[in-house]
């Protein structure tokens, strides 16, 4: 009686009634409808709805797949499925659900679009190195058109593991290492995915993963123990997951690894503590593949055990191992979970299912017509070549080699430049290699009439076939070629002999990241190390592509090489966007975001570490100092580096003034000059270091940045206005304040190059 009273009223006054239901006034209704669906419900049905399987049409990253898929579904056993695309599929997978279960509750339809769907992007690292918040949530929209096209309207995207360790291969599917700039690319993500409106037939729904603390994994080995301070967790790893769930994200995946000894996935204290009480998540949490399931392996119980922690910890939705489905009835007949625990995640998943329109229209993702217009669109892929440019870190241009003349003869060589398997990239299981731009066609389509150029491989990306082996799981990413290496070797060195210039296309195949793909040795394997230092026999000017998803340590690539132009792997445009940049079309203008290591002893390496009490100055070797005999501490390549074919200057940085307390602003300024011959983007960063703290601080932390566009010759003032939110950090006891004090402030290209000022705060 009393709800339908509140029912009518609601009508009749949808706002004042909204909030006295419903305390997300964006969805003034939801909280009845979901209320009288759940009161349908039995309890088999609401676990059902806590239950995410995959017939195996994606790419199954753990031992199960789901079996059954089909009577699963029409027994209402099913919330949510993955791994199925395109329209047809969809609608008969979803009216499985709307028309033969009892309720019709419509299921999600998940995948992972991690850098588009068909479109295929840079992968997201090299897309964090564009800086360019605009273009990462245009990648982002163009990849929800397609995928919803093709009907998936929620994405296993974006990845915001913070990572200090290149040898975890996943640091491919990130934004690198800092916590601020990381915050700021999530934010574009969840804002590019969803959109406005997630009923929206052309938004999806992002989740945020991997929560949390997946890319501190020790060794750099992937699904490895993890250990640290609450304190770094707060400061360091949260702030992405934070800035997704204030952009209103739907839904969070949990990681594989533990947190303080308890995985991620059974975590109370991470999924009810910190994302609900402390940051009011009011989304639903999805565990990563089978991740409830491998609690058994961590030694937290069996699957019925570890089912109820997990559910009870916070977990709304099982990613295929079933555990809830199979053990949660039994669990509750024994009281080890209550009704109250499944109701809570069964109202989350329908919530969700709810803001995607899908109780309106479980149809609404799926139209036929859309594929063909929508996938892999004209405009899109010439969003694809304009982003990949603009990722590329022109790491090194010695006596200006680099922009390319259109004229005179290149030769391009290497393993990678006439290549369409590894141009995509890792973990991009939507994207066909096939459709993607080798190098060679890009330049010679650029090239013009003036010039020649002459291929030749060279190398193999690695002549090892075991190793090749790993690495081809889901295609040949290494060939091996029929010749022997010296007969490559002589063929790009009879190319190289012809030529004024040598471009050389080197680096990883691409699944040598990401998932599961783990390094210890960072280098350019040696078949691609030999070819180098016999192309430098030539004298010729030697110009290095590098296809890399991680830092690599590439002290001697550097020495041998006039310029390295870094790639990452860049997608479906690879070869367009290559050539764009070696001909000066695009100024590169890409940044890094994670430092590059001289070499793996040095890892973790990243800019902003906190002092120590014996500190070294500059790269000299002191006794009793903390530093290494055998090598400086300085990186190779510092976090916030890349060149331009162009010069900036920067001018010292200038305060309007000396101090300022709460509520109040200052403004550091510096004045931007382009000194060189082309016009180009900037990246101005700033950074802050507290230097008096209740606890050790950063010696810098990135806090602001403006990515810049000067013509030749042009000068700007760059000004960055300072209040006392770039100030605050999570203290000793977890509270987020800023602690009155000194304060130095940089601005500049990179962490390292920069022009410094004082203030204080108070
Ligand atoms: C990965 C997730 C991914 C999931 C589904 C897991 O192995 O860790 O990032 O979303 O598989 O494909």
């Amino acid at each position: 009686m009393k709800r339908i009273a509140f029912y009518l009223l609601g009508l009749l006054f949808t706002v004042s009634s909204s909030f006295a239901q419903n305390p997300d006034p964006k969805y003034p209704n939801m909280d009845s409808f979901v209320k009288e669906l759940m009161a349908k419900m039995t309890i088999e049905e609401k676990i059902g709805q806590l239950n995410l399987i995959t017939p195996g049409g994606g790419i199954p990253t753990g031992e199960a797949v789901s079996t059954d898929v089909e009577g699963k579904i029409k027994a209402g056993n099913v919330g949510g499925i993955f791994g199925v695309y395109g329209p047809e599929l969809v609608r008969k997978a979803q009216e499985l659900a709307v028309k033969q279960t009892r309720l019709g509750i419509p299921m999600l339809f998940g995948s992972d679009v991690i850098h588009g769907y068909k479109t295929t992007f840079p992968i997201p690292l090299g897309l964090s190195a564009s800086w360019d918040m605009e273009l990462i949530k245009k990648v982002a929209e163009v990849a929800a058109v397609e995928a919803t096209a093709d009907g998936i309207f929620w994405n296993f995207s974006p990845m915001v593991d913070i990572a200090f360790d290149p040898r975890w291969g996943r640091v491919a599917e990130g934004a690198g290492e800092d916590p601020y700039l990381g915050a700021q690319v999530a934010r574009a993500m969840v804002n590019g995915y969803q959109g406005n409106d997630l009923a929206d037939p052309r938004t999806m729904m992002a989740t945020v993963k991997h929560f949390a603390l997946y890319g501190a994994a020790e060794a750099g080995r992937d699904y490895n123990t993890v250990d640290m301070s609450r304190n770094r967790m707060f400061n360091v790893y949260f702030p992405p997951f934070k800035a997704a769930i204030d952009a209103d994200v739907g839904s969070i995946m949990s990681s594989f690894n533990d947190v303080e000894g308890i995985p991620a996935t059974g975590n109370k204290w991470l999924l009810t503590d910190v994302l609900r009480e402390r940051w009011g998540f009011d989304g639903f949490v999805v565990s990563d593949y089978t991740s409830v399931n491998e609690m058994i392996a961590h030694g937290l119980g069996d699957l019925q055990q570890v089912s109820a922690m997990s559910l009870k910890a916070g977990l709304d939705m099982d990613m295929v191992g079933e555990g809830f489905l199979t053990t949660l009835p039994k669990s509750l007949e024994e009281g080890e979970v209550t009704e109250e625990d499944i109701n809570k995640a069964c109202r989350r998943v329908l919530e969700a299912k709810y803001k995607l329109g899908l109780f309106d229209d479980p149809f609404r993702y799926v139209d036929e017509a859309r594929p063909e217009k929508d996938i892999l669109s004209d405009e899109h892929r010439a969003v694809a070549r304009e982003v990949a440019a603009r990722t590329f870190v022109l790491l090194k241009n010695e006596n200006q080699v680099l922009p390319l003349n259109k004229s005179g003869t290149i030769a391009l060589v290497g393993p990678l430049a006439n290549n369409k398997n590894n141009m995509l990239g890792t973990w991009a299981p939507t994207g066909d290699p096939q459709l993607s731009v080798p190098i060679l066609e890009g330049v010679k389509n650029l090239a013009g009439t003036e010039s020649d150029v002459v291929y030749a491989k060279g190398s193999n990306i690695s002549d090892d076939p075991e190793f090749a082996e790993k690495v081809n799981v889901f295609g040949t990413r290494i060939d091996i070629d029929d010749r022997s290496p010296e007969e490559m070797l002589e063929e790009a060195m009879t190319a190289a002999e012809k030529a004024d210039v040598i471009v050389a296309v080197v680096g990883e195949a691409s699944e040598m990241s990401g998932e599961s793909g783990s390094m210890s040795n960072l280098s350019l394997l040696e078949p691609q190390k030999k070819l180098l230092r016999r192309l430098k026999e030539t004298g010729k000017p030697l110009v290095l592509v590098l296809m890399a998803a991680r830092p690599m340590t590439i002290e001697e690539e550097m020495e041998l090489a006039d310029a390295i132009l870094l790639t990452w792997h860049p997608g479906v445009e690879a070869g367009n966007a290559i050539a764009d940049v070696l001909f000066g079309d695009y100024n590169p203008s890409g940044k890094l975001t994670m430092t590059f290591p001289r070499n793996v002893g040095q890892i973790p390496i990243y800019y902003a570490h906190r002092t120590t009490g014996r500190p070294n100055e500059g790269d000299v070797f002191q006794k009793f100092r903390s530093n290494y005999l055998d090598v400086p501490n300085s990186p190779l390549y510092p976090f916030g580096y890349g060149l331009s074919y162009t010069t900036f200057e920067y001018s010292d940085v200038k305060l309007n003034k000396r101090e300022f307390s709460a509520g109040g602003t200052l403004t550091a300024s510096v004045t931007v000059t382009n000194t060189g011959k082309y016009d180009g983007h900037e990246v101005v960063q700033m950074y802050i270091h507290d230097m008096v703290a209740g606890i050790t601080r950063p010696v810098k932390e990135l806090k602001g940045f403006q990515k810049i566009f000067l013509e030749a010759g042009e000068s700007r003032a760059i000004n960055f206005k300072i209040t006392e939110d770039d100030l605050k950090f999570y203290n000793y006891y977890l509270e987020y304040l800023a602690e009155p004090g000194e304060f130095e402030v940089f601005i500049g290209t990179n962490s390292e190059d920069v022009k410094q000022a004082q203030f204080s705060f108070r």
